[in-house]
């Protein structure tokens, strides 16, 4: 019943005051700017995209794993650090920035319970767990982020993040190389909810994952097209960007498959789907393999599915023709809009040669009912977190190319 009042709540707030807000904007003597990065990383070998970015003053560069899925940034830290993959040189060092437990922000991040502060100077500590058991452990600090933004002016605000000194990661996989995470997430603590606050983007984050590898990320709304863009509103219950309802199609026809949620993920490398729906999928692409050429894999333990050719495949577009495209078809806005996801969008060639299903079962990581859109099925899309219009948008995009400001 929450999440039923709730979503009414923001239809009312939303909807109503729209009309408004492109005269209020005209009224906003200096507009708020954007800032770009560029991105490095793929979904597969590697699993991740990251960013670089500057930390303090003089400037140290730290690596991050650019997550949609969670607010908290964290670095490693030197604090001294447990489960640390970088050498102490690489790590972030603390100086006497440590943001005390009674600071608003420290609330922020433990609603809805209370961080725990028997003295109001005393640390502010977090532990964030990811749905694959990796986590960190840490306290909050402060310092400065420079940024150089589009409009050509150069900004060092101070931004609250975690000084990560106790790490665990999935023991399935090897630990990334990256030194922390970049929470994208629209929490108060989020990196977006910072600057926003600060006057120096609007509340909007997007990114561009190239299928070649790299890409950008963006923070702000000056590199959103004005044309093109599909979007689908944004559901207000959870801090998650989560969309829905949506139906799915397999080859445009309709599967039974209705009413999902959706998550759009950066931290996942690969798309879960529920149980259901999991099992409805493998099912039809199972049915159109019988008649080609392609065979099970089982000796292939890259993903859990995975099928080989007469030959290894070099690219995923190889075998375009044997998979068809799902559709995502959502049924909730002014206008129906869809997300096309073409083989190329669920599917990776393994290091033998084998084409694998980046879909996996949610259900099976605990994931319950929740499905979740993770980088696999985001490549080539420029991809838009709007917080102003709450919508999420998606629109074909070079990925490789950094956008003309
Ligand atoms: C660029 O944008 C920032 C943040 O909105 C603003 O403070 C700054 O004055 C702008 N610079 C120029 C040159 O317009
Ligand atoms: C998407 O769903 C809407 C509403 O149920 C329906 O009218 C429309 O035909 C569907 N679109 C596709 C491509 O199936
Ligand atoms: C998905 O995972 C659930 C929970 O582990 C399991 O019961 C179900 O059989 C799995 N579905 C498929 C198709 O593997």
């Amino acid at each position: 019943m929450i999440s039923r009042f709730s979503l009414l709540l923001f239809l009312f707030l939303v909807i109503v005051p729209l009309s408004k807000s492109s005269i209020f904007k005209t009224f906003i003597k200096s507009s708020p700017s954007s800032v770009v990065f560029p991105l490095s990383g793929n979904v597969f070998p590697l699993g991740y995209y990251s960013v670089l970015m500057q930390i303090g003053s003089p400037p140290k560069a730290f690596q991050f794993d650019i997550d949609t899925g969670s607010d908290l940034t964290w670095v490693q830290c030197d604090a001294p650090c447990s489960g640390c993959t970088l050498p102490p040189n690489l790590q972030y060092k603390p100086k006497g920035n440590i943001i005390p437990c009674s600071n608003p922000i420290c609330t922020a991040l433990h609603w809805p319970n209370k961080p725990h502060c028997p003295n109001p100077q005393e640390q502010c500590d977090y532990e964030v767990k990811y749905a694959d058991q990796g986590s960190s452990m840490g306290a909050l600090v402060t310092d400065q982020f420079p940024l150089k933004l589009v409009n050509g002016s150069f900004m060092q605000p101070p931004v609250a993040f975690g000084c990560g000194y106790d790490q665990s990661y999935p023991s399935a996989h090897p630990p990334p190389a990256t030194a922390g995470v970049l929470g994208l997430g629209r929490g108060k603590i989020g990196l977006l909810t910072q600057l926003v606050s600060a006057g120096l983007t609007r509340n909007v984050v997007g990114h561009c994952l190239s299928s070649k590898g790299g890409g950008f990320l963006f923070f702000g709304d000056n590199l959103v097209p004005s044309i093109g863009v599909a979007w689908t509103p944004l559901l207000s219950q959870d801090n998650h960007y989560t969309t829905g309802p949506a139906d799915l199609l397999f080859n445009g026809k309709p599967t039974g498959l209705k009413g999902l949620k959706l998550i759009f993920d950066t931290g996942s490398s690969y798309t879960y789907f529920n149980s259901k729906a999991y099992q409805t999928i493998i099912n039809l692409i199972g049915n159109d393999l019988k008649v080609s050429p392609l065979k099970v894999a089982k000796e292939d333990k890259t993903l859990p599915i995975c099928w080989k050719g007469a030959k290894p495949f070099k690219s995923v577009l190889e075998v375009k023709n044997f998979f068809k495209t799902i559709t995502i078809n959502f049924t909730n806005g002014r206008r129906n809009t869809q997300l096309y996801l073409a083989p190329e969008l669920y599917l990776i060639v393994s290091k033998t040669g084998n084409v694998c299903l980046g879909l996996l079962n949610g259900s099976e990581v605990g994931l319950q009912n929740s499905n979740v859109i993770g980088d696999i099925s985001m490549q080539g899309l420029m991809m838009i977190y709007d917080n102003e219009k709450q919508q999420l948008g998606w629109v074909s995009s070079d990925c490789n190319k950094l956008p003309k400001t």
